[in-house]
């Protein structure tokens, strides 16, 4: 649409400039902003149960370095994040030359995604993988195809089979987001050995902490990265480690494709008290044991309490649940968030019927619970 001129200047039609490619790209919509429900519904908290966070706060090392960091703020941060990557890679047997630091996990795979794809490029994702990679891809103008899970799980041997020579990324989050489900390193192998040539596998293991004990989960780092060219892994510091809101993530693959995401990264991408916090976490075992300890004690619990309302719940290996309701997700999150508490409907996902719900503390799946019976109650008398 052409806007009006103002001040006498031509008139620019912005939706004419913007590339074609990025009609069909949604905004994000991260939903109403909590502090402003809280403030509009005179509740006294508002239990944030929407994006999968650390219930436990972040590791106190990682904090006291954040604190230690703020005299330095007139300062520009090491450019592509050296002690950090050092850290890394040291902490997962690594050369730090296969290692990218990025603001978040996100902007490795936008990295990615910009480094490799073009117009004429595919991707092949499963049918409800974390929504991120199709719109990354999607900015790119890279063409989409999608392959259909089997028992909400990435059917990998499908996936492997949708590659084809115009292919040049297959996503699977491992954990995935939203569903919880995960795949076996035998699984993952397959498809590894499958790939034509020009593909890579891009391992999105964000909550790979809270599934790394289950038997069969992939030893993706160091061993698969060592075995294979084409497998490239992404984690993140805002999960298990607690620092979200410091935007840290990274990326693990062959030092070749490091070197091109490395021209393409914008340079002092990652914040110096971010760097600092990150070394600090990666030290801080206890915290990380603690985390994980937590979620997988909170997750059956909720689980568990769930489904006597009548609820059901997929076997989740992240530290959130993919809950089946018996209300359409969006009324049951909307009424949910009235009452101060916050969970994630997944419309956005054609899922009409189920929320993703992150596992909190003892203290916020009282709230819930008693939230959810106040919602299903409230229908119930309509
Ligand atoms: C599967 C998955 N990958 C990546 C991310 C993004 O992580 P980051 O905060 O490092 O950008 C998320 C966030 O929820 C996620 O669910």
């Amino acid at each position: 649409m052409r806007k009006p001129s103002s001040n006498g200047g031509p008139a620019v039609d912005f939706d004419a400039l913007a590339r074609p490619c990025l009609r069909s790209v949604k905004p994000f919509f991260p939903g109403k902003r909590l502090a402003d429900v809280q403030r509009e519904r005179k509740l006294k908290r508002v239990v944030r149960l929407a994006s999968n966070e650390n219930p436990l706060g972040a590791s106190p090392r990682a904090l006291a370095e954040l604190r230690g960091a703020a005299p330095e703020a007139h300062r520009y941060p090491d450019c592509s994040s050296p002690l950090l990557r050092r850290a890394f890679a040291e902490a997962h047997g690594l050369d730090e030359a296969q290692v990218i630091i990025g603001n978040g996990s996100d902007e490795v795979l936008r990295l990615l995604c910009e480094t490799l794809l073009t117009p004429e490029d595919e991707v092949v994702v499963s049918q409800y993988a974390y929504l991120r990679f199709k719109q990354h891809a999607g900015i790119l103008g890279a063409k989409v195809i999608e392959v259909p899970m089997v028992d909400w799980t990435h059917d990998l041997e499908t996936m492997g089979r949708a590659a084809s020579t115009r292919t040049k990324l297959v996503f699977a989050a491992n954990p995935n987001n939203p569903t919880g489900t995960w795949n076996t390193q035998e699984e993952v192998v397959r498809l590894l050995k499958s790939l034509p040539p020009t593909a890579l596998l891009v391992l999105d293991e964000a909550y790979g902490h809270f599934a790394a004990a289950h038997a069969g989960y992939p030893e993706s780092l160091p061993g698969l990265v060592r075995r294979f060219p084409n497998l490239f892994v992404l984690r993140t510091f805002s999960k298990a480690f607690g620092l979200a809101g410091l935007r840290v993530g990274a990326g693990v693959g062959d030092p070749a494709l490091i070197g091109w995401l490395d021209r393409v990264r914008i340079p002092f991408n990652v914040s110096l008290p971010a760097q600092r916090a990150a070394c600090a976490a990666l030290k801080d075992a206890a915290f990380l044991k603690k985390s994980v300890a937590a979620c997988e004690r909170g997750r059956e619990r909720l689980a568990g309490d769930l489904r006597r309302l009548g609820f059901s719940t997929a076997d989740s290996a992240g530290n959130f649940l993919f809950v089946e309701c018996p209300v359409p997700g969006h009324e049951l999150a909307r009424g949910l968030l009235h009452l101060g508490v916050a969970v994630h409907p997944l419309d956005e996902y054609g899922l009409p019927d189920h929320v993703r719900i992150s596992v909190g503390t003892d203290a916020d799946h009282r709230e819930l619970l008693r939230a959810v019976e106040g919602v299903l109650s409230e229908r119930r008398d309509a």
